[in-house]
């Protein structure tokens, strides 16, 4: 996994002759696993075709604030909530004064304001310009509200002039972006995650299962290995890509997750068990395949043991997070599995919804422990997977 593997970014491209090299840098930022969406303003236009910039980045570029069929894919706020971070390379005096003054525009100060997430500019202009107090001040401006500005270079510019002014080079800018991803909240903590579905065999072709995919654990997988934690994955059935764990354990039952989970528990900082384990397995499975006949077939199921249960009952208990997948009465449902089980916390999702939880790219969560319930709004599995071990982070470590 690169740092920024998962990662979307939107770059903002402006009016500087420094933007004939953004199409460089939408290949580092790619190098480093992001993907890429450009906004390219109408400055910009002057220095860079859209058509290079659509063609590194893979997709369409968006330069229209009021384009009603930019508006039905991928608005403003949509690219904005699409968005992991927003790096502007090149930042020309414009789009910086814009951004200072809080103004919306045009398609990428509106993006800036509607997005909270980290933003990174690259400025690039005349030595004269970039030196000039307004562009400072206004520079002082954006460093106060939180975004990181990525140094001009000194050097001879494109005018002739030789000062403070020049972009960045392509792969500084990418690294910085990459380095925003770091985090050390983790360091040294052990995570085991329980993912994806299990198998309980009713005979050597046919199995009781569910629909979990294992993409909202991987993606808490994902942003605990970023966090720098060690983590350690116990896999049922998943269709998802699987990123590299310090260790990885592929199961297919109920009992034999468990035995997994109980063998591999101890040491660990924090046991999340996101897999859809099954309640109840098959008393009796055939060896043989069961014959189709007229007669109803009675299969008896007996009840699996609760791992998650199980491990809060452990004298050194990790500190434990559930999930529960509720059709109805959500929030009774997901408060009584969180005292029942004795966990820290249990995070809830409505499964009756068809394009959210199982198996969808997307999910909405609620985090709820002992004194608070947080909302976690409609996402990609990855940013909610960020945001809920960043919630654990801050709860518990
Ligand atoms: O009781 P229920 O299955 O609804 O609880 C869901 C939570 O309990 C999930 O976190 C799931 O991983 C965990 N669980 C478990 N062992 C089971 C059943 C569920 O760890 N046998």
């Amino acid at each position: 996994m690169s740092i920024l593997t998962n990662k979307c970014i939107v770059l903002g491209v402006s009016g500087s002759i420094a933007a004939y090299k953004s199409p460089d840098i939408v290949r580092r930022l790619q190098d480093l696993g992001a993907e890429v969406r450009v906004i390219l303003t109408q400055g910009g236009a002057k220095f860079i075709t859209e058509l290079s910039l659509q063609a590194t980045s893979k997709n369409k570029v968006q330069n229209n604030l009021w384009d009603k069929e930019a508006e039905l894919s991928m608005g403003h706020i949509e690219l904005a909530k699409w968005a992991d971070a927003l790096l502007i390379a090149p930042a020309s005096a414009n789009t910086i004064a814009n951004l200072a003054a809080g103004k919306a525009c045009d398609l990428l100060s509106s993006v800036i304001l509607a997005s909270d997430c980290p933003t990174l500019i690259a400025p690039a202009m005349n030595q004269q310009m970039y030196t000039s107090n307004s562009v400072q001040d206004n520079l002082a401006t954006l460093v106060q509200r939180g975004i990181q500005i990525i140094d001009p270079e000194n050097g001879v510019q494109a005018c002739g002039d030789i000062g403070e002014g020049r972009l960045a080079e392509s792969d500084e800018i990418a690294k910085q972006v990459g380095l925003m991803f770091q985090s050390t909240k983790m360091s040294g903590k052990k995570v085991l995650i329980t993912l994806g579905a299990t198998i309980e065999a009713i005979d050597p072709v046919r199995y009781l299962s569910n629909h979990s995919s294992g993409k909202m654990g991987m993606a808490l997988a994902d942003a605990c290995i970023e966090a720098g934690a060690q983590v350690t994955l116990i896999l049922g059935d998943v269709s998802t890509s699987i990123s590299k764990p310090s260790k990885q354990i592929f199961v297919t039952s109920a009992e034999q997750m468990y035995r997994s989970v109980m063998e591999n528990i101890n040491d660990q900082t924090i046991f999340i068990a996101c897999a859809a384990v099954s309640d109840y397995s098959v008393k009796n499975p055939k060896n043989h395949k069961i014959k189709k006949s007229d007669k109803t077939l009675t299969i008896e199921l007996v009840p699996t043991k609760d791992i998650l249960k199980d491990v809060c009952q452990l004298p050194q208990k990790p500190i434990c997070i559930g999930f529960a997948a509720e059709t109805q009465n959500l929030l009774e449902n997901a408060n009584n599995k969180l005292k029942n089980k004795g966990c820290d916390a249990i995070i809830l999702n409505d499964v009756s919804c068809t394009d959210l939880g199982f198996k969808s790219d997307e999910n909405e969560v609620v985090f709820i422990d002992q004194k608070s319930s947080i909302k976690l709004a409609k996402n990609s599995k990855q940013k909610l997977g960020r945001k809920i071990i960043e919630i654990i982070s801050e709860k518990f470590l």
